[in-house]
């Protein structure tokens, strides 16, 4: 009777001792990135973006975009090399799943909704919280979207989707990035 109750309790410890599992490979590759882009990729920064709960296939597109040089980035051209597309695949699900917070960098005062709202939405969805076909941009830092934009006016950044900013003026960006940056 002693014994059973003895291996009852060895049994019970070991476990609790498992339930406490270690990280998946995702969390693991993710770790680094919030040294810049935040606890869950809720960048703090101006020029950082937020990526926790951006959309999964935009992510990956990114970091192997970055990493094959096929998009500027003053800091991810050389953070993004040296991963795996698996590894790439597996941080972006799981910085995709975290939970999206807005960014703090929003102007205060209401800004007028741009003429290409609905346009924008095809693409980016209604509230600008992304589809499979574009990013999130709404609640994203105002300085990196409006960067973001001027890449594909310039043609800096390659994509035959937002060939259209081509034509855009520098107004209308600074426009939208407001306006994206203050949609919660
Ligand atoms: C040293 C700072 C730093 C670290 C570390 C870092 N990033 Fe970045 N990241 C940036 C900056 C700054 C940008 C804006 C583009 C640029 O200037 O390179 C950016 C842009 C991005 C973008 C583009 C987002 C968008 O909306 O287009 C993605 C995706 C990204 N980073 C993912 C990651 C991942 C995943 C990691 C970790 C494996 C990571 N970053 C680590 C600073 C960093
Ligand atoms: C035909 C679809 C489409 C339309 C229309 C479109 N976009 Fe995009 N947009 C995309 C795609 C796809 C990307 C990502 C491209 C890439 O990989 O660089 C993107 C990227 C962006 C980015 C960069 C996001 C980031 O995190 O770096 C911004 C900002 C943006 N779009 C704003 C807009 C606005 C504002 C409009 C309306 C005037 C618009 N887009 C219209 C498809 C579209």
């Amino acid at each position: 009777m002693m014994m059973k109750g003895v291996w009852l309790a060895l049994l019970l410890a070991a476990s609790s001792a498992f339930a406490a599992e270690p990280p998946d490979k995702g969390t693991v590759l993710a770790a680094p990135c919030a040294g810049c882009h935040g606890t869950y990729g809720a960048s703090p920064g101006r020029l950082t973006p937020v990526i926790g709960g951006q959309q999964q296939a935009y992510l990956k597109k990114s970091m192997l975009d970055f990493a094959a040089g096929k998009r500027p980035g003053s800091v991810m051209a050389n953070f993004a090399k040296g991963y795996s597309e698996e590894q790439v695949a597996e941080m972006s699900t799981t910085i995709a799943g975290w939970k999206w917070v807005n960014s703090s960098h929003a102007p205060k005062r209401a800004v007028k909704k741009p003429a290409d709202y609905v346009t924008c939405a095809a693409c980016h969805g209604d509230q600008g919280y992304g589809t499979a076909e574009g990013p999130r941009i709404s609640g994203q830092t105002r300085a990196y979207l409006l960067e973001a934009m001027q890449e594909y006016q310039s043609g800096k950044r390659d994509s035959a989707a937002m060939e259209m900013f081509k034509g855009l003026k520098d107004k209308e960006l600074n426009q939208m990035a407001a306006y994206y940056a203050r949609q919660k």
